[in-house]
């Protein structure tokens, strides 16, 4: 390790990301208030946020054999390790995720610079996330600067699964015998086909707002009626009303 890694311009590379986040995970905060107060509905579950740690940072240079002596050298880590800056958002739906993801990237300071949708092609081993790389500028006293920040999002179901694999990965070392490997990818598809069944519900229920105040209050009451019964009764009861809640 070079002392150039631990000096100043190094610390303030890493500081720059770190506002990038902050930045971030603020906007998120203002949807997610924003939804809470002014439509009565939440896309949003968890917002949750890490920056690299020098180490790791470190050792993520050195891995890609990049020379930070060299000429532009922090243009090349800018370029080369997008995720020093990482945001991960947990919502309920898969919907919501990508109404996230559209309501951040259409910001106009927000630019998008790459994106990874392992939702509609999940990896091999069965991961599911949508990964986008945003470009957000950060104002300094010295000027603005560009800062790229990884954004994962995810259904609190994909989520599950993403952090149980972690564990698992790391505790075989990265070779995870072949059952499991095998066990994982089916609990993917399970996590995925439950999140196809509440999207559908949740699609159905969404009308619940228009129902007349008298058939509300006796859904309130009926807690033990199973899910699928409680919308299909709900579609029958629901003939009447004015449609899905805009949100
Ligand atoms: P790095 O591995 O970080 O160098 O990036 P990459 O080029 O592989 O990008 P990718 O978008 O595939 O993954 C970036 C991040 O997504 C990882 O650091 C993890 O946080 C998460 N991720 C990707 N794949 C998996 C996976 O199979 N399991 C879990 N649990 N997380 C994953
Ligand atoms: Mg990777």
């Amino acid at each position: 390790m070079t002392v150039a890694l631990w000096d100043d311009e190094f610390r303030r590379f890493l500081l720059e990301h770190k506002f990038g986040m902050d930045e971030v995970v603020t906007k998120l905060s203002i949807l997610r208030d924003e939804f809470a107060h002014l439509h009565d509905y939440n896309p949003i579950e968890t917002v949750s946020s890490r920056l690299k740690t020098h180490e790791s940072l470190v050792e993520k240079i050195q891995r890609k054999g990049i020379d930070l002596d060299g000429p532009a050298a922090y243009d090349e880590v800018r370029r080369r390790v997008t995720d020093i800056a990482g945001v991960r958002v947990t919502c309920s739906f898969v919907s919501d995720v990508y109404q996230v993801f559209d309501l951040l990237t259409a910001q106009q300071d927000v630019r998008t610079v790459e994106v990874r949708d392992y939702i509609a092609q999940p990896k091999q081993n069965g991961y599911r996330s949508l990964h986008v790389l945003v470009e957000v500028p950060v104002f300094l006293s010295g000027g603005v600067v560009p800062v790229v920040v990884e954004v994962q999002l995810r259904t609190v179901a994909m989520d599950f699964w993403a952090s149980l694999e972690h564990k698992i990965y790391y505790k075989y070392r990265r070779e995870i015998p072949a059952e499991l490997l095998d066990g994982l990818r089916e609990a993917a598809e399970t996590a995925f086909t439950l999140d196809t069944t509440m999207e559908r519900l949740h699609q159905e229920v969404r009308g619940l707002d228009a129902l007349p105040q008298a058939v509300l209050q006796k859904l309130r009451h009926d807690d033990d009626v199973p899910a699928e019964d409680l919308v299909e009764s709900l579609r029958r009861m629901g003939d009447g009303r004015s449609g899905p809640r805009r949100h």
